[in-house]
Parts: C-alpha cells; sequence; structure tokens
C-alpha cells in the first residue's frame, strides 16, 4: 500500500488517554529529526485530564479533548472523530495508549492507516496488564509490538516488535518500565517508516523495505 505522496508531509494524529510517555517520544523524534516524512499534526486525547496533554503545550501542538460520554451513542463518538480527522487532513492515526475500543466501521474506514502499541510479544497477551499475563504465564521474554489496527483487539498486521527478558526478580513495575523503553524506539520508528511507504502489508505480512 503507497498512501503517502512522495515530498509531502505525512499529517499524523496521535490519540491518547493518559500519561502520554509514548506521545512525548514521538514529539522528541519528530524534533530531532527521526520521524521520516511524518508531521504530527494533532493530539486526541478521549479524557479531560489526560496527563499526556501537556505535551501539548510543551511542543506547541494542537490537542482537542473528545470524551465519548459527551455524545449518546458511540456511533456519534465516532462521527465527531472523522470529522476532527478529516479536518485536520489526517493521514495516519497513532494509538498511543488510547484507551477506548473503535467499532469496526471506524476501523475498515483507516484500515492501514491506523497503528497501535501494545506492551506484549503479540499475539500472547493482548488485551489489558499485558505486563501482568506475562508475568503470571512465566515466560521468559517479552517486549511490545506496533501494529495495524484491526476489527479484533491487539490482533492486526504486526509492524515492530522489539524484546526484553525476563528476569527473575521481575515485578510489573520493572517489567512495564523495561518494556516502555523499547515502545519509545519501536512507535517513532514505526511512523517513520510508514511516512516512507516502506512499509507493506500484504495480508498478515508486514514487509519493511529497508
Ligand atoms: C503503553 O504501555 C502502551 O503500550 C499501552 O498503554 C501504555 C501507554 O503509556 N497501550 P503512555 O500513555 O504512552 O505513557
Amino acid at each position: 500500500m503507497m498512501f503517502f505522496i512522495q515530498g509531502e508531509k505525512m499529517n499524523t494524529a496521535v490519540l491518547i488517554s493518559g500519561r502520554g510517555s509514548n506521545l512525548q517520544a514521538i514529539l522528541e523524534a519528530e524534533r530531532e529529526k527521526k520521524l521520516g516524512e511524518a508531521k504530527i499534526q494533532l493530539i486526541i486525547s478521549n479524557k479531560e485530564e489526560a496527563e499526556g496533554l501537556k505535551y501539548s503545550e510543551i511542543f506547541n501542538k494542537k490537542s482537542v479533548v473528545i470524551v465519548r460520554d459527551s455524545f449518546v451513542t458511540k456511533n456519534e463518538f465516532e462521527q465527531k472523530l472523522i470529522q476532527t480527522l478529516r479536518e485536520n487532513e489526517i493521514d495516519l492515526i497513532v494509538l498511543a495508549g488510547f484507551m477506548q475500543i473503535l467499532s469496526t466501521e471506524f476501523v475498515n474506514l483507516y484500515y492501514g492507516k491506523i497503528i497501535n502499541i501494545h506492551p506484549s510479544l503479540l499475539p500472547s497477551f493482548p488485551g489489558l496488564k499485558a505486563q501482568e499475563q506475562a508475568l503470571d504465564y512465566g515466560v521468559k521474554v517479552s517486549g511490545c509490538t506496533v501494529h495495524f489496527v484491526n476489527s479484533e483487539i491487539d490482533s492486526g498486521p504486526i509492524i515492530l516488535q522489539e524484546t526484553i527478558e525476563i528476569t527473575e526478580k521481575e515485578t510489573e513495575e520493572s517489567l512495564s518500565e523495561k518494556i516502555l523503553i523499547k515502545e519509545h524506539e519501536a512507535l517513532p520508528r514505526a511512523i517513520s517508516l510508514i511516512s516512507q511507504n516502506k512499509v507493506i502489508i500484504s495480508g498478515r505480512n508486514v514487509r519493511i523495505m529497508i
């Protein structure tokens, strides 16, 4: 899939719900010119109180808050999201700790243009508390996955994965921290590669042209 016009910027929206450390990593990568042809155009939060919204001011980026509960139906919420994405001419949507499940209709509309970061090596441990799931299961390695979003949770085609080793003394906190360091590398790298048309989806497989 070749979406992004050579020589033009790939307008990117980052969707958050909380802390926003992945957003921060993306914005720092952009500042350091490590985001390829991507331009962070918009930050969207579905929580008024999301800590990560502070990066809007710090990095001088436009932000919008769109809260599900302000709308009667989920469809109305998503229509508002779509309208906002269109008004800002968004080419790529990055879910960075966005804790709202998007409908099949929404995901299909943007298929190939919407990516997510998950703190486990998918397909192991999808859903919530991935780090706790990994520890409970007793795996010896874990990591993070950047993937295209499809209509099932944490199951779209995998773009990049980074691994870490789990030690004897690992706690949920230490594991989360180790994985987060990898997330902060993987997500900006995936955005950069996509913006340079180096990421090609073929069924479940994703080829990276380097
Ligand atoms: C990250 O661990 C991400 O993988 C998961 O939610 C967390 C968000 O962290 N989906 P932050 O808001 O980017 O700091």
